[in-house]
């Protein structure tokens, strides 16, 4: 993402945001807590207004859907927070494989937090339906769950949760289709549940206090937002005969073969023999559980059906911290070009574009649409993002570009920050510059080029990173925290009521119902405005909980996907 900047740039760059965001946050803690009362390090929960309790209150959870996600999550969880009872997968391979873990990586697995012997009390379940009835509810004391299951499966399995009386922690994207965020919605308020939506940018500290960047305004006029999440995917799938021997192969259960991928690529992924067998002997289980094809069951992303393709996947975050960082404005308009590009016949049956490309337009401070009163309705956002299957010469990040700065934000992990370089002002910003925080006359917070940092802006970087903020960077962590802390804080009989404000009286998660619609809204009208090769505008009531409205579908309007 930071293309064409050295080593030593990224070290100015990556200091800079140190400094300046450390000095705009501990402002901002200064001001908001208690007088006296400890700002540095600021750590997440008090960032975001949770604490821990004391004694074993941990809420009672089950996890649904054990696997590439759901271990990353168990890999992240705080046992003092959510308490793992019981666990439900279809496929026997991810059942172990969320006890075992991996012995490098995120996916720590549960025993390395329960312990072997203590893990075996966690109950394992196959169909997540077998763990909703009522005496495996009441046994378990199960009072909330972490669904992390394929796409096409959030909103079924979240309204049944409900139903039954749990809270609901959910993975990104919300759902399929728009109808379906909304029934998901309408479920939470009429059960009075809390419904949380995995975007886990909401609780990275290191979003955070970009957020504290942006806001302060030290970027100036952010006119162009560049968002991209490239893989490269072509190169061939090798494999050994030993690893061969456990794979599917032969016929799936619609008729077709069950190959072994040609390229390596994530979506398409061989089928295990151990998941393969159960259903070849049982083809309704996997009816059941909402799959046609063993196919579908392992590679849900390929297809139409059960994934919503790229913008779903890997868009909906970037244009999730996107539009946190335009202050949550709703979007004006969007057009792109998608396509199957690289794996075409013969390559996999893939239905889902393996390139992505659009442009969003945001309202700008000062458009109608932002709310804030302005009347220019030129003043646009320009919001570019890609993704493709070909190339990872530049991974994935958010560069913002202000008439003041620009600033990078690359892989979910750090931060590089610079001041625009003011024309007849020798060494007033550019890639070599530090900056520290400054005030202009009218009191706001500005960048100003002191030195680069080899020389003397050394103490000020000292000083910023002794406050390092947290370790859970992605805020997979903090995201699980905080859900526990609104469940444990939740009080049913006021459920969603709202204050003379307008807003929710009760702690409710940071990314609930309302804000994860809105993301999947931009995700899925990207496809839209691809598939129908058209600019769509997007409307008002789509974006309304409480209004039929939705975004048209390939299907039509109003149609399910
Ligand atoms: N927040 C993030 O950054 C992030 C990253 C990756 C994936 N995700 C999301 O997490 C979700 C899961 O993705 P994944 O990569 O783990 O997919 P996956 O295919 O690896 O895991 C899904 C699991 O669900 C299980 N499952 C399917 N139907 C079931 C049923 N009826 N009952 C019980 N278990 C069932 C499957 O057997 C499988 O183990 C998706 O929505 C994805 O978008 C989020």
């Amino acid at each position: 993402m930071a293309l064409d900047l050295t080593a030593e740039q990224k070290e100015v760059g990556r200091k800079n945001f140190e400094a300046v965001a450390g000095d705009l946050t501990r402002r901002d803690m200064m001001k908001s807590l208690a007088a006296g009362a400890a700002v540095v390090p600021v750590s997440a929960a008090v960032y975001f207004g949770y604490q821990s309790w004391k004694g074993n209150k941990a809420v009672k959870t089950a996890l649904i859907g054990c696997g590439d996600e759901g271990g990353v999550l168990m890999g992240d969880h705080n046992p003092e927070f959510l308490e793992i009872v019981a666990v439900a997968d279809i496929r026997p391979s991810n059942q172990k494989r969320i006890f075992e873990g991996e012995k490098n990586g995120p996916r720590k697995g549960l025993n390395h937090y329960y312990g072997k012997e203590s893990a075996k009390k966690i109950r394992t379940f196959s169909n997540y339906e077998e763990l909703l009835d009522p005496g495996v509810i009441k046994s378990l004391g199960l009072e909330a769950v972490i669904i992390a299951l394929p796409l096409h499966m959030h909103d079924t399995a979240a309204i049944k949760c409900m139903d039954a009386g749990l809270h609901v922690l959910c993975e990104k994207l919300m759902a399929r289709d728009i109808n379906r965020c909304k029934k998901m919605i309408k479920k939470a308020k009429d059960t009075n549940s809390l419904l949380s939506i995995g975007h886990q940018r909401h609780y990275s500290m290191l979003y955070a206090h970009a957020l504290e960047v942006v806001n302060s305004g030290v970027l100036g006029d952010i006119k162009h937002i560049r968002a991209l999440w490239h893989r490269n995917n072509s190169w061939p799938f090798t494999y050994t005969d030993a690893q061969a021997k456990e794979w599917y192969t032969g016929k799936d259960i619609d008729g077709t073969l069950c190959d072994i991928p040609a390229l390596r690529d994530g979506w398409c992924k061989p089928i295990p023999l151990e998941d393969a067998e159960p259903f070849l002997k049982d083809h309704e289980a996997l009816k059941k559980a909402d799959f046609r094809t063993l196919k579908e069951m392992v590679r849900w992303r390929l297809y139409d059906r059960t994934g919503g393709g790229l913008m779903a996947e890997l868009g909906s975050h970037q244009l999730d911290a996107a539009s946190i960082f335009l202050g949550k404005v709703k979007p004006l308009a969007v057009q792109g070009v998608g396509g199957k590009f690289f794996y075409g016949p013969g390559k996999n049956d893939r239905e889902s574009d393996d390139g992505v490309f659009v442009t969003f337009e945001f309202p700008g401070p000062q458009h109608p649409k932002a709310g804030k009163g302005g009347k220019d309705s030129s003043d646009i956002v320009v919001v570019t993002y890609s993704s493709m299957n070909t190339n990872s010469f530049e991974n994935y990040g958010e560069c913002l570009m202000g008439s003041r700065g620009t600033m990078i934000v690359e892989k979910e992990a750090e931060v590089f920050l610079f001041k625009e370089n003011q024309p007849g002002k020798k060494d007033s910003g550019g890639k070599e510059m530090g900056v520290t925080v400054t005030a202009t006359k009218d009191g706001k917070p500005a960048m100003e080029a002191s030195s680069t940092w080899g020389g003397g802006g050394a103490a000020v970087v000292k000083k910023a990173t002794a406050s390092a903020w947290d370790t859970d960077v992605r805020g997979y962590r903090t995201e699980m925290e905080h859900f526990a802390y609104c469940v444990r804080t939740w009080d049913k009989k006021k459920g969603y009521e709202k204050g003379k404000d307008g807003k929710y009286v009760q702690n409710l998660p940071r990314c609930h119902g309302e804000v994860a619609m809105a993301d999947a809204i931009l995700a899925l009208t990207a496809n839209m405005a691809m598939d129908k090769k058209q600019r769509i505008e997007f409307e008002a009531d789509w974006f309304d909980a409480d209004k039929a409205d939705v975004p048209e579908t390939k299907y039509g309007k109003g149609q399910p996907v």
